[in-house]
């Protein structure tokens, strides 16, 4: 960026969406224009998950997922990394079993609610000048007041690929009408959640990010922000 930008104190920014849209690398990438903080709501969930799992508490029975989390202490750093007790979640997040168990644990309304508190405590004592958050209700339920709420868009068949090809990488062993079928049923279940499922509210900016590049959707997000500016 050229002249440093000026924003009003305490600014959020949501990128909300489905799974694969893309909304984590472009909220993370965003924040680190703008030199705000990132939270990765999704993150928090999974961390959760895995801590229900080492409390040995079942994922399914909301009073034992909640009774965990009033146990924890749960924060992220300005990163988005997520810390249990103290201890930075790091390649415990984003394992099969954790994919597998963490929508039981989002399932949980109460669950939802005291994580979302959490969430807006910590955003509270941010030192950064803002916060980008993504998820899939960061602009509808978490941070209703958020000054921008981005959702993105993008087509089954491209976030299929898109998460084939990550898969790839990671040496993961799956077809992509394995990973295309494991979306659409995360998809069909995260439409279960009423309010909190991933949908726009009438003030979000649609970012169609089936044709764009990484740092063309990035590119779009930050010309977005910087109409914030004081
Ligand atoms: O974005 P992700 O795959 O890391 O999300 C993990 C899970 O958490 C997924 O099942 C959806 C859920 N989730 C949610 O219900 N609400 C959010 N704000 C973020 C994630």
């Amino acid at each position: 960026m050229g002249k440093e930008p000026h924003f009003p104190d305490g600014l959020v920014i949501t990128v909300d969406g489905n799974s694969g849209s893309g909304k984590s690398s472009l909220a993370k990438k965003l924040a680190i224009k703008l030199n705000w903080s990132f939270l990765d709501s999704g993150a928090w969930y999974r961390a959760l998950t895995w801590a229900t799992l080492r409390a040995e508490a079942d994922t399914k029975n909301e009073a034992e997922v909640l009774a965990t989390l009033s146990e924890i202490e749960i924060h992220c750093d300005s990163h988005g990394k997520v810390f249990v007790d103290g201890e930075a979640c790091i390649d415990c997040l984003r394992t099969p079993l954790i994919d597998q168990l963490v929508s039981e644990v989002a399932d949980h309304v109460s669950v939802r609610e005291a994580l979302n508190k959490r969430m807006r405590e910590m955003a509270c004592t941010s030192k950064a000048e803002g916060l980008v958050a993504d998820g899939r209700d960061a602009g509808t339920i978490i941070f209703p007041d958020a000054a921008l709420k981005v959702f993105v868009r993008a087509g089954l068949s491209v976030r299929a690929e898109r998460r084939f090809q990550q898969m790839q990488r990671s040496g993961i062993d799956i077809t992509l009408p394995e990973v295309q079928q494991a979306l659409a049923a995360r998809d069909a279940h995260d439409a279960l959640r009423g309010d909190a499922a991933p949908h726009p509210t009438v003030q979000s900016r649609i970012l169609d990010n089936d044709n764009k590049s990484l740092e063309e959707a990035v590119g779009c997000l930050l010309t977005w922000a910087l109409q914030l500016q004081n």
